[in-house]
């Protein structure tokens, strides 16, 4: 061990620390590992990305739950709707995206999005097929809508007579869901063909996709990863009152784009929910062992607010806090969209009900995303299908009916990563946290020489009396 060793030993520590603070100041690992991430999170034809997108590999559930109504004759004479909710009846849904065409630039990707449905009797309360729900005649309050606006209006009404008409039916959840042969509809479709004769909440939903969409690859911003450019040759909607409120923000909610910040506001456009919404924000949370941030659709989405006020059609009539008009995007039928149970709706619409029991956990809608790859790692999308009823004096069916909001199914969409996907995905996020941390590493020689340095130069000092002084002269000197 001579003089050199202890000078090298000195210089290395010190080298290593002012590596380690200049790596760290300039965030040069953190750099490349987001400028990694941002050019591989991209859709293009063969990557990873693009396959999991293209055929999303988790397996999403859609759980439905009716409100059987227990008294038929009493709500007709004014008195307040006593339901029972019955479910889940759950599908396994099958994404696929389909005529996937890439603009010319690698920039755009035009897609389908196709849905199918398999029922799951395990995780069911029963039979679709055999299960009875007693709900509102949908297509008779829709038609009593119609009538209202003049349109078939005699037709409507010497049908509803001739027919005998009940406000509540009887029809099995398969029914209700998938669709079944109204007689209202059917005589109605023969003066009006573009008026199918079926009717079901789901129907013409299966194995079908809710239009053409064209979606932005990320090529030239990770932040517009997969984001929605135009559904249906419309960049933007055209139902609500306000150009704010007819843009389309925002992915499908399949996907997001990768490193996140706690701070951003991520907006989706769920096209069921025929408006964009935004998701904020509201926790961190870890799903299978891996960091996530929980982000959930505020109360504010649907409030009754002044940046609400364009979804109020027609303008100026706002129905209260937690509940969207969507009539208008569904051929006038008085379709009222919520929150399960009216979570985060006004108290009088819980309160008009018999049986809402709005609940954080159960009826949130809410998604955990992976911060760093923009993935999902579980989420639960909650959406309640009501319908607006009221009474009509010149149709006897609706009796003397209060003026509500009625609930008539709800559905909870759900995905949860598996096992095997969240390994992988650990693996991934292990290697970016050791390659952030290389300058603490380096860091940490630089310590480790230091106490080296420190410990030659006393143990020198000890034995300073033992050397000559050609030894002992450097460390004067310097
Ligand atoms: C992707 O590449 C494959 C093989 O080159 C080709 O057959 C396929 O059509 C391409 N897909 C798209 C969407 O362009
Ligand atoms: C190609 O991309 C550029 C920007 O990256 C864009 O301005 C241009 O319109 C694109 N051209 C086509 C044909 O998509
Ligand atoms: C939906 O379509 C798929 C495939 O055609 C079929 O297997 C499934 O039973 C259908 N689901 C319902 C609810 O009808
Ligand atoms: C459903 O039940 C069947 C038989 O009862 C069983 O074979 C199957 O593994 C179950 N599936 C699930 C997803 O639990
Ligand atoms: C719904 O209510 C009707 C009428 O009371 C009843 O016949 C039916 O069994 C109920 N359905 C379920 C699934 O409980
Ligand atoms: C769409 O995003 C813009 C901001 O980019 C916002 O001002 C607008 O309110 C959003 N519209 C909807 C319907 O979310
Ligand atoms: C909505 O808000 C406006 C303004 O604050 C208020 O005048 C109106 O009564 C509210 N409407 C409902 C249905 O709560
Ligand atoms: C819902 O919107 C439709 C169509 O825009 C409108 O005719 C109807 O009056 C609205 N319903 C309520 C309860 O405001
Ligand atoms: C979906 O939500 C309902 C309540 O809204 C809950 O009972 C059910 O367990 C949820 N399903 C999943 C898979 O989380």
């Amino acid at each position: 061990m001579g003089r050199c060793c202890f000078y090298t030993v000195g210089t290395l520590s010190l080298l290593l620390l002012v590596t380690s603070v200049t790596l760290l100041v300039a965030r040069v690992f953190q750099k490349a590992v987001d400028q990694t991430i941002e050019k591989n999170i991209v859709l293009r034809n063969g990557s990873e990305t693009f396959d999991s997108w293209k055929k999303p590999p988790l397996p999403v559930y859609a759980q439905f739950y009716f409100f059987n109504v227990t008294n038929p004759e009493e709500i007709l004479r004014g008195e307040t709707p006593r339901l029972e909710e019955v479910g889940p009846y759950t599908y396994r849904e099958l994404r696929s995206k389909a005529d996937i065409q890439f603009g010319d630039n690698g920039t755009t990707i035009s897609a389908v999005n196709n849905k199918a449905y398999v029922f799951e009797r395990n995780q069911s309360v029963g039979d679709p097929k055999i299960d009875l729900i007693r709900t509102l005649n949908i297509p008779a309050v829709t038609a009593m809508e119609w009538a209202q606006l003049r349109f078939l209006r005699e037709l409507i009404e010497a049908l509803l007579k001739a027919y005998q008409q009940t406000l509540f039916v009887t029809h099995t959840v398969d029914e209700l869901l998938w669709g079944y042969k109204d007689e209202i509809l059917s005589l109605i479709s023969v003066f009006k063909p573009e008026i199918s004769p079926y009717f079901g909440l789901y129907y013409g939903k299966n194995g079908t996709n809710d239009g053409d969409y064209v979606f932005l690859t990320g090529e030239d911003n990770y932040l517009d990863f997969t984001k929605i450019v135009e559904w249906n040759g419309k960049t933007s909607l055209d139902w609500w009152t306000t150009d704010k409120c007819n843009m389309i923000n925002g992915t499908d909610g399949d996907s997001f784009h990768p490193l996140i910040n706690k701070d951003e506001i991520l907006y989706v456009f769920p096209s069921e929910f025929c408006r964009s919404v935004y998701i904020t924000f509201s926790d961190f949370e870890s799903v299978q062992g891996l960091p996530a941030f929980r982000y959930k659709v505020p109360g504010e989405v649907l409030a009754n607010t002044s940046d609400n006020a364009g979804f109020c059609i027609p303008k100026g009539n706002c129905l209260g806090s937690g509940v969207l008009n969507i009539s208008i995007c569904k051929n006038g039928a008085p379709i009222i969209l919520s929150f399960p149970h009216f979570y985060q709706a006004d108290e009088r619409f819980v309160s008009a009900i018999d049986g809402m029991h709005p609940n954080k956990d159960y009826h949130e809608t809410f998604v955990d995303i992976n911060p760093l790859t923009g993935t999902i790692l579980r989420a639960a999308k909650r959406i309640q299908i009501n319908v607006y009823v009221r009474k009509f004096d010149d149709f006897v069916e609706t009796g003397s009916i209060r003026t509500m909001v009625f609930p008539v199914m709800y559905i909870n969409e759900s995905v949860l990563i598996d096992k095997e996907t969240a390994s992988r995905l650990k693996s991934v996020i292990n290697t970016t946290l050791i390659i952030t941390n290389i300058p603490y590493i380096i860091m940490a020689l630089g310590v480790l020489f230091g106490l080296i340095f420190t410990w030659l130069a006393c143990r020198g000092q000890g034995s300073m009396d033992e050397g000559t002084a050609d030894e002992r002269a450097p460390l004067i000197r310097t």
